[in-house]
């Protein structure tokens, strides 16, 4: 498969396997570009049930998993254990199965009192890894990412303070008044490809707001992610297959 030139792009796809499956392909197909040109793969792990799938997939496939490095683009601030925890979710299903050394696992830290501590934590780990100057946003090689029925992606929620966050990597995003760590709309933006899984029913009016130019990124947050953004929505949540192709290509 070879990735489109022109972003935003759309593909409609019949059900969730077949967004599984291109998912794939595409992961795939950065994970050897990225290794070529940069020694590694970058990848940014989303929370969600629509992933869940991708990393089943992930976990039956033979690659060098030394020169795989892992991230979450957002978490909510509970234990590893908790059923909830992105983290969680991604071991059971993709990590603990492989034979990826712990240190390429960048888990964003949930086990300080204070979450702004915690999200200062992971910038800093960010800023060691990638070795980067002050006030300077890495580039991922694949940011994974989901939008909620309510527009919402990562833990960027409508009308809150983590969508105006433009200073630094890592925020602390907020949801019913819970505390999440989430990536900021700059770090996403910076990423080489960013990746949307969509499925389901419940996704219909989201997407046809975020497709829709008149309507507001903070009430559609998935609207602020630009770059290199590749949408694989599957028919059942697609609103209009023309008119999303038209309003974002
Ligand atoms: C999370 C994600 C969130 C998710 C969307 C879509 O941690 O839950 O960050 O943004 O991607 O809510 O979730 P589904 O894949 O379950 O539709």
């Amino acid at each position: 498969m070879v990735l489109p030139k022109n972003f935003p792009h759309v593909e409609i796809l019949a059900d969730k396997t077949e967004i599984t499956k291109h998912a794939l392909a595409i992961v795939l197909e950065l994970y050897q570009q990225s290794i070529a040109a940069r020694g590694q793969f970058t990848f940014v792990a989303s929370g969600g049930s629509t992933p869940k799938a991708l990393y089943q997939a992930l976990a039956k496939q033979n690659l060098d998993w030394q020169k795989f490095q892992v991230f979450w683009g957002d978490e909510r601030y509970l234990p590893a254990t908790d059923p909830q925890s992105n983290q969680g979710m991604t071991r059971t299903a993709w990590l603990d199965q492989v034979s990826i050394p712990s240190e390429n696992i960048h888990a964003i830290p949930t086990n300080n009192a204070d979450p702004a501590i915690a999200a200062q934590e992971y910038t800093n780990h960010l800023a060691e890894f990638f070795d980067l100057a002050p006030g300077e946003f890495p580039s991922f090689d694949l940011i994974l990412l989901g939008i909620g029925d309510d527009g919402h992606t990562a833990s960027l929620f409508p009308h809150t303070d983590a969508l105006k966050i433009s200073d630094r990597l890592i925020t602390v995003g907020q949801k019913d008044g819970q505390p999440r760590i989430t990536f900021t709309c700059p770090l996403i933006n910076q990423a080489r490809q960013t990746l949307f899984l969509v499925d389901g029913e419940s996704k219909i009016q989201a997407l046809k707001e975020v497709f829709d130019p008149s309507s507001s990124s903070q009430q559609y947050p998935a609207k602020l992610i630009t770059g290199n953004v590749t949408w694989l929505v599957s028919q059942s949540a697609s609103p209009d297959q023309v008119e999303l192709r038209l309003k974002r290509s």
